[in-house]
């Protein structure tokens, strides 16, 4: 706890040692003024991951920035698919920029799911309520069609299976907070690699990095072979391992996730995988002292209980900087 409390100080120590904290650079707004919508790690460069990673450093320096840009904006929140911290999240980033909130987490009650109105008609809806859009839907692919039909930005809060991009930048953010780099360590992705739209963005954007990367999942649920060729590619070691014992060993940080349930087509498919990886004080007992565990959560059992009282265990930590980072991309974005 102490060591969490010190590392807290030395971070905010160098925070204010920032030239200022809301002064964007003119050449920042220049390399951002590109980007409108956020679907896909894809749309970012190197340059712009680390822009954002930059500015969500500096909304940590203050737990409200509100200003006058968003006192008159609005952000339309569109969950098709339940959520926790993302929509909580970017609802409480929108509110800590000044900014307000719309928008529905029951789609039952909404006219797409108890009429049949199509997505296009519903953004197309929206975009005139709003001026962002953020979405969640079950289908892949789902928020590029979003923005094919929006004449406002849509901020991709996990598309289907395919992509989560905000949530691996705020576990980038993390990992950068609690190592200090990203770049030169060796990172473990571990568990359900082929469902999990988490581990697939965080792939995409680890190929703009110096790292190691281990790939652990059970033999059904690897890693699509499209990711691990854009990481080798970028010139990353990659390595596939089948054992959880294989993944945690000399690694800086093990990246664990859930094995994704709703997405499997036949459920005696998950049922053969289920409860296969699970991090207990038996691997923990064999990770580096300073190793970290992250995981986007939610957790089912993947994680056992024990390990959240060690100081490897980091994910509610990692929860807090999913607002600072949701503030940069909505800052840059609307700001
Ligand atoms: C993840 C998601 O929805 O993809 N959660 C999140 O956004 N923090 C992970 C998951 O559901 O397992």
């Amino acid at each position: 706890m102490g060591d969490r409390l010190d590392e807290r100080e030395n971070w905010l120590e160098r925070l204010k040692s920032d030239l200022y904290v809301f002064k964007i650079p003119e050449s920042e707004v220049m390399l951002m003024g590109e980007l409108h919508n956020l679907i896909s790690i894809h749309d970012l460069s190197r340059e712009n991951i680390d822009m954002i990673l930059e500015r969500a450093k500096k909304m940590e320096n203050v737990a409200i920035k509100r200003s006058k840009d968003f006192s008159s904006k609005i952000m339309a929140c569109l969950f098709f698919e339940a959520s926790t911290r993302t929509r909580l999240s970017f609802e409480s980033a929108m509110i800590r920029l000044g900014g307000r909130v719309l928008g529905f987490a029951d789609v039952a009650a909404t006219s797409a799911g108890g009429k049949g109105e199509t997505l296009a008609d519903t953004i197309r809806t929206v975009e005139r309520y709003a001026d962002i859009i953020v979405m969640r839907h079950p289908l892949d692919g789902s928020a590029r069609v979003a923005a094919e039909f929006s004449n406002i930005p849509i901020i991709n809060a996990g598309s289907g299976s395919e992509e989560h991009p905000t949530q691996a930048l705020l576990d980038l953010y993390s990992i950068m907070k609690m190592k200090g780099n990203v770049d030169g360590l060796t990172i473990s992705l571990c568990g359900d690699l082929k469902y999990g739209r988490t581990v697939h963005s965080l792939g995409m954007a680890l190929a703009c990095y110096d790292v190691k990367v281990k790939l652990a999942a059970p033999e059904s649920l690897r890693m699509k072979p499209a990711i691990i060729e854009e990481m080798q590619r970028a010139g990353i070691q990659v390595q596939q391992v089948d054992t959880l014992e294989d993944a945690i060993e000399d690694v800086d940080v093990v990246y664990m996730t859930r094995i994704q349930k709703e997405r499997f087509p036949d459920t005696r498919e998950y049922d053969a995988v289920k409860g296969k990886f699970r991090l207990t004080m038996r691997e923990v007992d064999k990770m580096k002292d300073d190793s970290i565990i992250l995981h986007p959560l939610p957790r089912v059992d993947e994680i056992s209980s024990d390990v959240d009282s060690t100081p490897h265990a980091r994910y509610f930590d990692q929860v807090y900087n999913g607002v600072v980072t949701r503030m940069a991309i909505l800052d840059l974005i609307l700001g």
